[in-house]
């Protein structure tokens, strides 16, 4: 049985769920609020100790003014309303993504939750905001360049655990589970570098409307996966008899 401790969420589909009931998507959107703080609980009361969870991609910029401002309200609020209940569990908060962009109202009180909740230990939610995988390679591989610039890095030392640590992701894990809400199968440029071994679970049921079960049937199935990073099943089995070897 594969551990989890990392499961990253595409939470799609809040639009079409308003949609089909001929509502305005900031409908769909609010409703999407009240999964968030489902879902987050239900995962903290397994013990999930990483949920990352998509927000607002780099490229949701592009939607209509009305809809990203709506979003951003609903943030703030959303954040405003949720301190108390981060603080009483021990949830600590992190962003990812180009934070910079966002409304200044939001860039406060997204500064001031993260360092509110810094000392949290129970269990690490991240919004990914303002987002982009590929955007996020970048600004990692400008940092590095700089290190490099200044001389306090060499080319040569640069590895993958070097391109990890200079991603807006630095010290959480790579995530062990991703779910996708809505029936669509792709990943919209989310954690590229990160999703790399990531087990995939994609469902039809909109955002809005996934709930507690339909976490625990991603869970369940998720169990039921044999990781096999590249070895056999063989060796996989051999592992797992030799007692002090590091496994994934
Ligand atoms: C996901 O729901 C929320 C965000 C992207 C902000 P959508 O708004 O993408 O919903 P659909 O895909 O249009 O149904
Ligand atoms: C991905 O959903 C982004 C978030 C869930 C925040 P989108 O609805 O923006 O993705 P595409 O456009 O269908 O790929
Ligand atoms: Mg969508």
């Amino acid at each position: 049985m594969p551990p989890l401790r990392h499961l990253a969420i595409i939470m799609d589909g809040n639009g079409r769920w308003a949609e089909q009931r001929h509502l305005p998507r900031i409908v769909g959107h609010r409703r999407g609020v009240e999964t968030v703080q489902r879902i987050v609980a239900a995962c903290h009361a397994r013990g999930i100790p990483y949920l990352t969870l998509y927000a607002f991609s780099s490229e949701n910029w592009g939607r209509p003014v009305e809809e990203v401002g709506a979003l951003m309200g609903l943030l703030g609020r959303y954040l405003q309303s949720e301190l108390d209940t981060m603080l009483q569990r021990g949830v600590r908060l992190r962003v990812i993504g180009e934070t910079g962009r966002l409304p200044a109202d939001v860039q406060r009180v997204l500064e001031e939750t993260v360092s509110r909740t810094a000392a949290n230990g129970e269990m690490v939610l991240t919004l990914a905001l303002s987002y982009g995988g590929r955007d996020e390679i970048v600004r990692g591989v400008r940092r590095l360049a700089e290190q490099v610039k200044r001389g306090a890095l060499l080319p040569e030392q640069i590895g993958e655990s070097e391109l990890s640590a200079a991603l807006d992701t630095a010290g959480i894990p790579d995530p062990d589970l991703l779910i996708r809400t809505s029936g669509e199968m792709r990943i919209s440029n989310f954690l590229l570098w990160q999703l790399a071994y990531a087990e995939l679970h994609f469902t039809d049921v909109l955002w809005p409307d996934f709930d507690e079960a339909e976490l625990q049937t991603a869970l369940d199935r998720f169990r039921q996966r044999q990781r096999r990073f590249g070895l056999t099943a063989a060796q996989l089995a051999e592992q797992a008899t030799t007692p002090g070897e590091d496994r994934h």
